[in-house]
């Protein structure tokens, strides 16, 4: 990009300024110029402006000290008079949020060449007598002009460089523009310019940067342009101008970077560019173009990145794909076809989604995992005997829901967070620990991000964002996610039905304050199931104010059990305020609530609904038995939503009047704990069998399907010998929650319900292990060879690559020893034989140093297969062939649902808020 401003400290600046003029001890600024300059800065709304005139040097100017970024200073050319006399050439006063007005004494200053007043609160316009200088460059880049662009500036003959964008110029762009015939630069983008292009505008043959985004322009995309021939860069996103694009724009051969989105008109071929061999950058985003993306394109040499998404392209994707052209958005067409391997590139992002393409399989090439891709496949296939859910997951073996969901709280770009809502405590999902490529949470929702924020040097599709200044919002609109081009929020397992669907926004980048960031403008789009529901959706106007927050409310219908949430950028409004980069739609949080009142998920009254025991009896008719009634349970219901399809633990379903009898009606003296979930009661069958129940509450997030991970969970920690002796010894095996620990079984209590302190510190090896390697427990599985933590921790301690644990996070803040002996004392706490462990004093004096660490030999090393996780591992593998999701990949939706492994997430958060926060 040219002339894209950097940023120069405005410490840096005096330095050097500094250096210069020791050089030239001799030369004086003549006195006029000083008092014309301290006039300018006056009328530019500084004060406390002092300026050395044997330097050349800026020494102080309020507001002081200067905004971070700012820059404040002048050159002179000190080359007159055998050089005694230096005059002032440049006046750079940058992001000071001065509030005048644009300085006519510019004209005091005969050897005035450049300015630039960017980032400033400037108002009224660019004064009519700056016609008569010679200035060769002009930014006054975001600020608050306002009125027609003075047609005096067409005298400005000097002028190569000018750029207006991100102020509120309005009416129709003066044809006296045309006579700047040097002009190499024109950036009117982001004004309120209405009309078409001066047929003038022929003449400005010199033009390398055109750019003329989001204005209200209106007619064709005039043929003009072909003049232009020198041109290097076009930009045109959401200028009202008009399609089709004209054929005559494959004569500019020297573009480098063309970037046309979001018009109106009839349906396009593709524009003829072969010519324009030198495209680095091809955006012809939302053009209403039709027909085949010829070859030759996929084949342009120097093209980097291409932009084609949100048209009507059909046909299949080029097998020959340039080398250096790796960033590729398609999304939005009808493009159908393989997906061919070459465009599978490393170090590439490729976005595929909302297409016809040839359904991806997990096996497929698209769908393999590779660190360095971003492959987004989301909805790719529009395959009509295939379930929305299938088509949103392609990469996912068999998507089954196991439960149905009835509602969805989703806080963007942020942490979990508890809202109190009508006298209830909701939890809005985090959505942070995506990373930028998608993400997709063990809750079955997920979001999905197109695109590249532009300009700027980090590829993102989306991010996370915080307030740029102090504000005094809720925790939810804390925090948003922003999305360059189109963010996807979707649900794929809800229960069919009416939803209420809100939507909550805060403009939490733009200020009301006195500096810049108040002069940002956003609007976007909405879609609610592939419905256009809002467009140019602004938060400041809905709100009224920025940092307000705002919440809409839409109607839903849930069919084929999803739903889709989706924001579109059509490029209105500014792209750089705060920063470059920084635009694109923003949602602070979702929550879907069902407009019926049934939910057959479980939740529906005060008190339990489903209580499930696990059971594991060795009276075998009683189990015969069980398993009979329960499969007629299941068979009676129509549609199966209890969450226990395909799990095939060892469960009972009882009655809740066998439950209340049991526990003497839930008798307060029978609660032996109260988990992160619900109460746990000891209770006893009518067999004698001694149980523990465990009460969920409807406002309990624990849902029939995390219980039952939880129980998976138990089977993970069970030692095989159990299940033997179980069966020999005719115990009960008992599943309950740790009530009031820290909540991780130890194999024995998860068998016998009773506890020793060689519970807790098996419980404080397994946290201390989550606190050193930022996992949870549960749901780590860095391939299916380890199902938990505390197995890939025990394989690395065996293979002494113990570092490879430690949290990437904590960078270099880590002592390799300490970590050590830490993972070693966990490893010593989580050992399978409670006498092996120590106890909680000795595990101090370990990690004081004070004593020893004993060596005992690791588990693992003992069998192939470390036996503590081999029912787990059994589970998984059966979770995986099953018709319930395991652990899932997709190239750009990273996912690790929860079949058996996610019970304790919420568990260990409260973990580290309440008693051990990291
Ligand atoms: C004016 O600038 C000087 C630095 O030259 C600074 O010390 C002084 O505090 C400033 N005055 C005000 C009112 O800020
Ligand atoms: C310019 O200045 C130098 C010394 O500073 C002197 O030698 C020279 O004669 C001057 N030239 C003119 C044209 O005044
Ligand atoms: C612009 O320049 C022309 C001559 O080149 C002159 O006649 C005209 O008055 C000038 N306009 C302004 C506004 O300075
Ligand atoms: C402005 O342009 C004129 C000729 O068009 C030229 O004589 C003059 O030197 C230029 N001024 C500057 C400051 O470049
Ligand atoms: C795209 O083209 C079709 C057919 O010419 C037209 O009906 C439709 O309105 C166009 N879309 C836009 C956004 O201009
Ligand atoms: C999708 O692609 C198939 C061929 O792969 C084609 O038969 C079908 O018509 C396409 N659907 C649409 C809507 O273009
Ligand atoms: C949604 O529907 C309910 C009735 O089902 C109605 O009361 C409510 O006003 C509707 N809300 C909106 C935003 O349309």
């Amino acid at each position: 990009m040219l002339h894209r401003s950097t940023v120069v400290a405005w410490i840096l600046a005096i330095c050097c300024f500094n250096a210069q003029a020791q050089e030239q001890a001799q030369a004086q600024v003549p006195r006029e110029e000083v008092n014309a300059l301290r006039q300018i800065v006056t009328t530019m709304g500084a004060t406390n402006w002092s300026f050395n005139a044997d330097t050349c040097e800026v020494v102080s100017v309020i507001p002081w000290p200067p905004p971070i970024a700012s820059e404040g200073y002048v050159e002179c050319n000190c080359n007159f008079n055998n050089k005694t006399v230096c005059h002032i050439t440049k006046i750079i006063i940058k992001s000071f949020n001065l509030p005048g007005v644009l300085p006519p004494e510019l004209v005091q200053l005969p050897y005035l060449e450049f300015v630039d007043f960017a980032y400033n609160l400037f108002t009224g316009t660019i004064p009519h007598e700056w016609a008569t200088t010679q200035l060769n460059s002009i930014s006054v880049l975001v600020n608050r002009l306002s009125g027609q662009i003075p047609r005096e500036l067409g005298n400005m003959t000097n002028l190569t460089y000018m750029n207006l964008e991100a102020n509120e110029f309005s009416g129709p762009i003066p044809p006296e523009l045309g006579k700047l015939m040097n002009l190499k630069t024109l950036i009117l983008s982001a004004n309120q310019l209405i009309g078409n292009m001066p047929a003038s505008f022929s003449r400005l043959t010199n033009l390398i940067d055109f750019r003329i985004s989001y204005n209200s322009l209106s007619g064709p995309i005039p043929n003009l342009i072909q003049y232009w021939k020198q041109l290097n860069e076009l930009e045109m996103h959401a200028s009202g101008l008009e399609g089709p694009i004209p054929s005559i724009i494959s004569l500019l051969t020297m573009l480098t970077d063309l970037r046309i989105s979001d018009i109106k008109g009839p349906t396009q071929e593709f524009p003829m560019l072969r010519s324009s061999t030198a495209l680095e950058t091809l955006v012809l985003r939302n053009c209403n173009i039709s027909g085949k993306i010829p070859a030759y394109i996929w084949r342009l040499r120097e093209l980097q990145m291409l932009d084609v998404s949100f048209n009507k392209l059909e046909g299949e994707i080029s097998r020959d794909i340039a080398r250096k052209l790796k960033t590729v958005f398609v999304t939005g067409n009808m493009l159908s076809g393989n997906i061919p391997d070459t465009i599978l590139k490393d170090g590439g992002n490729i976005d595929l989604s909302y297409n016809n393409f040839t359904f991806q399989g997990p096996d497929q090439p698209a769908c393999q995992q590779n660190m360095d891709r971003n492959v987004n496949l989301f909805k790719s296939s529009l395959t009509l005997n295939m379930s929305n859910r299938q088509q949103m997951l392609p990469c996912t073996k068999d998507v089954a829901c196991p439960r149905y969901q009835c509602s969805l709280h989703v806080n963007c770009g942020g942490d979990d967070l508890t809202v109190e809502e009508s006298n209830r405590r909701v939890i809005y999902q985090g959505d942070v620990y995506g990373d930028s490529a998608g993400y997709l949470s063990s809750s079955h929702w997920g979001f999905t991000g197109t695109g590249d924020f532009m300009d700027e040097p980090i590829y993102q599709n989306s991010r996370a964002i915080r307030p740029t200044a102090k504000t005094n919002l809720p925790d939810l609109y804390s925090t948003a996610r922003l999305n360059p081009l189109s963010l996807t929020y979707f649900h794929y397992c809800l229960e069919d039905g009416s939803y209420n669907v809100s939507l909550h926004f805060a403009e939490i980048l733009f200020t009301n304050d006195n500096t810049y960031y108040s002069l940002g403008r956003r609007m976007f789009d909405i879609y609610i199931q592939e419905k256009l529901v809002r467009k140019d959706f602004n938060i400041v106007d809905e709100a009224r104010g920025a940092q307000r927050p705002v919440t809409r409310h839409f109607n839903v219908t849930v069919t084929d059990n999803s739903l889709e949430i989706r924001f579109y950028w059509a490029s209105r409004g500014t792209a750089r305020i705060p920063n470059r980069g920084d635009y694109g739609s923003l949602v602070s949080a979702i929550s879907v609530n069902p407009n019926f009142k049934i939910c057959s998920n479980g939740s529906k009254k005060n008190v339990t609904a489903y209580i499930i025991v696990g059971v594991l009896s060795a009276f075998t008719i009683f189990m015969i038995l069980g398993i009979l009634w329960w499969k007629c349970y299941l068979g009676g219901r129509k549609q199966a939503r209890t969450g226990f399809e395909g799990l095939e633990l060892q469960t009972v379903a009882f009655s809740l009047k066998q439950i209340k009898a049991a526990t003497n009606n839930f008798d307060a003296a029978n609660k032996i704990g109260e988990g992160g979930f619900g109460p746990v009661y000891k209770g006893q069958l009518y067999d004698g069998t001694v149980i523990a129940v465990k009460q969920l509450s409807s406002r309990s997030r624990q849902g029939n399907r995390e219980f039952l991970n939880e129980i998976g969970m138990i089977s993970c920690l069970q030692h095989p010998n159990l299940v033997k002796l179980l069966n020999e010894d005719e115990k009960t095996h008992i599943s309950t929650k740790v009530a009031g620990t820290i909540g991780y079984m130890a194999p024995e209590y998860a068998l016998w319900g009773y506890l020793t302190d060689k519970v807790d510190v098996y419980s404080f090896g397994v946290v201390a292990l989550e606190i050193v390697s930022g996992k949870s427990n549960n749901n780590y599985m860095p391939s299916h060879n380890f199902v938990c933590l505390l197995d890939w921790a025990s394989h690395l301690q065996e293979s002494k690559n113990v570092d490879e644990l430690v949290d990437p996070r904590l960078g270099s803040r880590v002592n390799k020893e300490e970590v050590g002996r830490m993972v070693k004392i966990a490893l010593l706490c989580t050992n399978v034989t409670p006498s092996i462990r120590p106890t909680m004093s000795e595990v101090v004096q370990m990690l004081e140093e004070q004593m020893a660490i004993p060596d005992v030999i690791p588990e693992g090393s003992m069998h192939n297969d470390d036996m503590r996780f081999k029912a787990m591992k059994d589970f998984h593998r059966e979770m995986q062939n099953g018709s319930s999701s395991g652990s899932l990949t997709q190239n750009s939706i990273t996912i690790h649902t929860d079949a058996g492994f996610s019970s304790s997430t919420t568990d260990l958060f409260e973990i580290n808020r309440n008693t051990m926060s990291y």
